[in-house]
């Protein structure tokens, strides 16, 4: 039998458009979130134990991420009912690391077609044939893809490694800086590799107080984590 080939979008382009079934009604994607983060993340099927410490974990950070203009849509390709009945199970039964009581707040695709997931290479054959693996899409406000994290079958996903890839984009966008490794705010970040000789020369020898250079390439400048925080208010919740 021929092996199905499924596409993938890549950062840097436009989220592939789709219209869904969700459990808050029908939503089209990504035009509906024009002006906001999205990040639109899918799992392998709803009453299953990582998904369900998942969910929890996110709903219970939705406030954080909404406060930061991130929106969040879940996926998988089970059924409308089938999302409801679980959702309906994680509020009234599951008590998890202090975390009760829990209303999944925001959409959950029902994909049984999966024309989604397919559109969004979340089907990965080798993983499953019938359940789409863990796969993160983190949409801007313009509707491009900015980051893709992809996780298999067994591995629950860390949330505020999720939350942190979020803030640094957003920062890297405000601030035109980039963001080293484990950069959380508050921390140096990176001003643009010097494109010239020159920049090149004078970022060696103009010493400044707020700029380290460890080389030419690799120069580093203090950004205190309030300024962050109220340029990435400013800019995203006016
Ligand atoms: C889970 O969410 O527990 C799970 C789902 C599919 C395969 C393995 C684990």
């Amino acid at each position: 039998m021929e092996e199905q080939v499924y596409s993938m979008p890549r950062i840097g382009e436009k989220a592939p458009l789709f219209k869904a079934t969700t459990t808050q009604g029908e939503i089209n994607f990504p035009t509906d979130y024009q002006g906001s983060w999205v990040i639109l993340f899918s799992h392998p099927a709803d009453f299953t134990p990582v998904c369900t410490s998942e969910f929890m974990t996110f709903a219970n950070m939705e406030s954080k991420f909404a406060e930061a203009n991130c929106k969040l849509v879940g996926l998988s390709v089970d059924g409308l009912y089938s999302h409801i009945a679980w959702l309906r199970t994680i509020k009234e039964k599951i008590e998890y690391k202090g975390m009760k009581d829990v209303e999944v707040k925001f959409p959950l695709i029902e994909d049984i077609t999966m024309e989604v997931a397919k559109k969004y290479g979340m089907m990965m054959p080798g993983e499953s044939n019938t359940k789409a693996v863990r796969a993160v899409f983190f949409v801007d406000p313009t509707g491009t893809i900015r980051a893709i994290i992809y996780y298999p079958l067994s591995l629950g996903r860390n949330f505020d490694e999720l939350y942190r890839a979020l803030i640094a984009m957003q920062t890297a966008d405000v601030f035109s800086v980039a963001t080293p490794a484990d950069w959380y705010p508050g921390d140096e970040v990176i001003v643009p590799t010097a494109g010239s000789c020159g920049v090149a020369k004078e970022r060696m020898e103009s010493a400044d107080q707020n700029t380290k250079c460890y080389d030419w390439f690799f120069c580093t400048s203090k950004l205190d984590k309030d300024q962050v925080e109220k340029a990435l208010l400013k800019q995203y919740n006016q």
